[in-house]
């Protein structure tokens, strides 16, 4: 019997760490990061249909202002994996987001992930999923990460990763703004301000993901972790967007263990003790009229479903 229809969920992250390189020629830059997949997941279903389409769910994140024609993640997605498998391009595509848009919790990229493993299994193309991987690298370079998981160490664009060790669950509040952030543009930034201040930055050197932070993962050492969170985006993201900055001083002083910008921002991702710590801060800035969300992680990627 074919199948008809196809669920898949695929994690939003945050960076606990995340180290930038000088832009090369091809204008990426090489990172060393380390990222946790979270329990905010995207959800697409596949189904049977002609010809693709996507549309999304009134979901808990008001997607109605993306556009979900060709220049959408997860049609390329679709489009790719139809390419690379000569399988028609033929999928009724449903996505429901709980991830930020434009948030630097890679949302866009769960869907890609999550639109690769569900049409792989639809159209039964059965690809291994070192191949679904590297089409997923094509996407975005959250797209991999998306898929696998867990806790991971990624190189290159950030999309060569090395699964890592996690002891226990860790507790995060993120809180949104209303406004994305393009994140070619907090590179831009980050690269204007090296090469202003080059004399007195000296050299930048090779990205890298210090041995304490895994260390402190594998030992399921809360306080060890919170620490060691670091981002080369921070700074940028808040020239950009001073705003933020009074809102991490506002999750300190409110319980959070630490707080940073995730990836590229503007959301940020608080770390808490436990549970309890994570529920009271959640609801300060609940009731400071903020938007904030709940997680722990690490949580499985989208093909482990
Ligand atoms: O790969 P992705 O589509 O997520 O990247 C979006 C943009 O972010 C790139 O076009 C580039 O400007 C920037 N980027 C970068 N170095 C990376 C990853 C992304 O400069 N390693």
């Amino acid at each position: 019997m074919t199948t008809k229809r196809v669920a898949v969920r695929a994690p939003g992250k945050v960076n606990l760490t995340l180290a930038v390189g000088p832009v090369g020629a091809d204008g990426y830059h090489p990172l060393a990061t380390t990222f946790m997949a979270l329990d905010l997941y995207e959800d697409v279903v596949a189904t049977a249909a002609a010809g693709l389409s996507l549309v999304y769910t009134d979901g808990p994140v008001d997607a109605s202002g993306l556009d979900t024609g060709e220049a959408n993640l997860a049609i390329r997605a679709a489009r790719l994996l139809a390419e690379a498998t000569g399988h028609p391009a033929e999928a009724a595509l449903e996505i429901t987001k709980r991830v930020p848009i434009a948030g630097g919790m890679g949302g866009g990229s769960a869907d890609a992930a999550a639109t690769l493993v569900a049409c792989d299994a639809l159209w039964e193309t059965n690809l291994t999923a070192e191949d679904l991987r590297a089409l997923g690298a094509k996407l975005g370079s959250d797209v991999p990460f998306a898929m696998c998981g867990g806790v991971a160490v990624g190189t290159g664009r950030g999309d060569e990763l090395t699964s890592a060790l996690a002891e226990g669950r860790f507790e995060w509040v993120l809180r949104f703004s209303d406004e994305g952030m393009s994140t070619p543009a907090t590179y831009r930034a980050l690269d204007e301000h090296r090469d202003k201040h080059a004399a007195s930055l000296g050299p930048i050197h090779e990205p890298e993901v210090p041995e304490v932070v895994l260390t402190a993962l594998r030992g399921g050492d809360v306080r060890a972790l919170a620490d060691l969170l670091e981002n080369d985006l921070q700074a940028p993201a808040l020239r950009l967007r001073p705003d933020l900055a009074e809102v991490l001083e506002f999750g300190e002083t409110h319980g959070a263990l630490a707080g940073i910008v995730s990836g590229s921002g503007p959301t940020l991702a608080f770390l808490a003790e436990d549970a309890a710590a994570a529920d009271a801060l959640h609801r300060a800035f609940l009731a400071d009229g903020h938007r904030a969300l709940r997680a722990s992680g690490p949580t499985a990627g989208a093909l482990a479903h």
